[in-house]
């Protein structure tokens, strides 16, 4: 048995953290194109740092809930034989205890120096004044996010594990960004069971769909899957 859990803003929404395409998400409210692009950055670097700011800060307030908690506990029985790759910025599942968790957007408590390519924890402001606590240079501190145009980082281990999932598990995202939203189809031609964890079903490819709030359905799944192991 071999588990790839696929997470999204829709785990972390009741933990107070905004999702991107719901009626008050943060896309129907900012420009993805100005605050989450290479070029939106290189055109308004201190416009795309307000916004990471804010989100950082939203962040250090926030705290995990029993979805993340039973993701914690399902690790604590699977061990190996499980990975959460999360599109998700926050570090909530690894504030809930998970720790196989790749993030492939990045992370929001970080920084990156692109003068000496360092990466760093950062839980302040940043901005096009900050210093980088490595080389020194001053204003070339970027979020250490994944922006639309470029890579998802920890690609070739997620394909390993894709590889080798038993069951897919996708919670709370709508399926709209690739490469993530091609995980399903990718694990299903394989064999792979599929199981759908949503507010809203996102796609026909799943086997299983449960609706419902993250923090309900996630811990229902996993005790679930605690009494079939
Ligand atoms: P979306 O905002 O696109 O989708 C969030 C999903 O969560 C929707 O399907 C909602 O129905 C669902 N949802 C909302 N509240 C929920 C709750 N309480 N419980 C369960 N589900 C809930 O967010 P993502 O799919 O994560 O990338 O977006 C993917 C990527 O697009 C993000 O990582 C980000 C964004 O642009 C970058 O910035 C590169």
């Amino acid at each position: 048995m071999h588990l790839v859990i696929l997470t999204g803003a829709g785990i972390s929404a009741e933990s107070g953290l905004g999702t991107f395409r719901d009626k008050a998400g943060l896309w129907t409210r900012f420009s993805l194109e100005e605050v989450a692009t290479p070029q939106g950055f290189a055109a308004n670097p201190d416009l795309v740092h307000d916004f990471y700011n804010q989100r950082r800060s939203d962040l250090l307030q926030a705290v995990p809930h029993e979805g993340h908690r039973a993701l914690r506990r399902l690790e604590e029985a699977l061990a190996d034989r499980m990975i959460i790759v999360t599109q998700n910025v926050d570090d909530l599942h690894e504030r809930a205890g998970s720790q196989r968790v790749l993030h492939m957007h990045g992370q929001l408590r970080r920084v990156w120096c692109t003068h000496c390519d360092s990466r760093f924890d950062w839980d302040d402001d940043a901005s096009v004044r900050s210093r980088c606590p490595q080389c020194g240079q001053i204003g070339s501190l970027r979020p250490d996010v994944v922006w639309f145009g470029e890579v998802p980082y920890h690609m070739e281990e997620i394909a390993d594990h894709l590889d080798r999932a038993t069951h897919f598990i996708s919670i709370g995202t709508s399926g709209q960004v690739y490469p993530a939203a091609g995980f399903v189809a990718e694990v299903k031609a394989r064999g792979a069971h599929t199981t759908e964890l949503n507010l809203e079903k996102s796609s026909s490819l799943f086997d299983v769909c449960e609706e419902g709030r993250a923090s309900e359905i996630v811990p229902r799944w996993v005790d679930a899957m605690l009494a079939q192991i």
